[in-house]
């Protein structure tokens, strides 16, 4: 049988759990943008509030948290009339697919997923149901829209890998070749940037120290003081970027500028080779605040009118549903359900 032809999709998603740092930038957002200027793709972009709330979130900010990654996302280049641009709440396919899925995932696939080890650390007794089942809402997401393409950071494959296998046993289990095998997007330098303060830690929104993290709404002077105090070992750069296997702290920040100055690390090398970090970290500050300034005013222009991003998203969730309802419905009709 020959696998039926899906519709080129990029889907991919953010958590309104906190401000965007400068890894979901170099490591989703940016990356999203290109995929959305390639043309070759439609795309579907979502905030994931349904995900956020597998942890405790403060209703009173929630709303305002998923505005302001919605600003994030159009001031970074997403264009919300080419691409598809919602949150997750207001499509109830999301929330109905990822039931059905949790009734396909096996419990012992999820119980290996190291995201939900890491996140229900030693009290998983006190860990919400959620965020167990957490991987099969985001195998529901994606599969919600037959997308074919996941652009993510490295943190997200274990998610995508299981997302396969959740599509292939659908597939296999029905007998049909319903849901597309999601190919992930995992490139570049940046897929992984790495905290300032411990360069074994990834950066994140989540992390108690401000000062591991580079925020999108961080100014030129914040940006400056955080680089400067970034955590390095003493050593000047190297001649080759091989040289940096074991310099966790230094390669990052080599990553950081070669994705932020659209340059090969091999091409950072050449430039940068020998400089101490007196000297590369002042630089490193000034090319970062030139792409992040631009994106932090205009993050700030669109949120003095929260109302037009409300219209934004509400505008989006219709287009989304009228992707996602026909899909839902027609895997309840291979799952034996009954439908009007
Ligand atoms: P989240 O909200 O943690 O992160 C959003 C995106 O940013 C990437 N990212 C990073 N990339 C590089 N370096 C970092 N330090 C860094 N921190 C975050 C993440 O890899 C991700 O691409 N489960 C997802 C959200 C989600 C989703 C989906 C993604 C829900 N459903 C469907 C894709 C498709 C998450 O928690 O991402």
């Amino acid at each position: 049988m020959t696998a039926p032809a899906f519709t080129p999709r990029v889907f991919s998603g953010i958590q309104p759990s906190g401000g965007l740092t400068l890894g979901n930038y170099l490591g989703a957002l940016k990356r999203f943008v290109d995929m959305q200027n390639d043309g070759s793709f439609e795309c579907v972009f979502c905030l994931v509030d349904l995900h956020a709330i597998t942890v405790w979130q403060d209703p009173k900010t929630l709303a305002q948290q998923t505005r302001e990654a919605a600003a994030g996302f159009m001031a970074s280049g997403i264009d919300p009339k080419s691409s598809i641009l919602f949150n997750q709440a207001q499509v109830s396919a999301h929330a109905e697919l990822g039931w059905l899925f949790n009734c396909v995932a096996r419990m012992g696939w999820m119980g290996r997923m190291t995201q939900w080890k890491d996140k229900a650390g030693k009290n998983t007794e006190n860990a919400s149901l959620g965020l167990f089942a957490y991987p099969a809402l985001m195998a529901a997401d994606i599969l919600a829209y037959h997308a074919t393409h996941v652009p993510v950071g490295d943190d997200q494959k274990q998610h995508l890998e299981l997302t396969r296998d959740i599509a292939a046993k659908f597939n296999h289990d029905f007998g049909v070749d319903f849901f597309p095998i999601t190919e992930p997007v995992i490139d570049g330098p940046a897929t992984r940037v790495m905290s300032l303060r411990d360069g074994t830690k990834k950066m994140s929104k989540s992390d108690p120290s401000d000062m591991s993290r580079i925020n999108l709404t961080d100014d030129a002077d914040m940006i400056l003081k955080k680089f400067k105090k970034a955590r390095t070992d003493p050593e000047p750069l190297p001649e080759t970027y091989g040289d940096l296997k074991d310099r966790p702290e230094a390669r990052n920040l080599v990553d950081i500028y070669a994705a932020l100055s659209g340059q090969s690390t091999d091409d950072v090398m050449g430039e940068v080779a020998g400089q101490g970090w007196g000297q590369f970290k002042p630089h490193l500050a000034e090319v970062a605040a030139e792409k992040i300034g631009p994106i932090s005013d205009e993050m700030a222009r669109l949120m003095s009118d929260p109302a037009e991003i409300d219209r934004i998203l509400g505008d989006g969730s219709d287009r989304a549903r009228e992707i996602a309802d026909p899909i839902v419905a027609k895997t309840r009709d291979i799952m034996g359900m009954i439908s009007s």
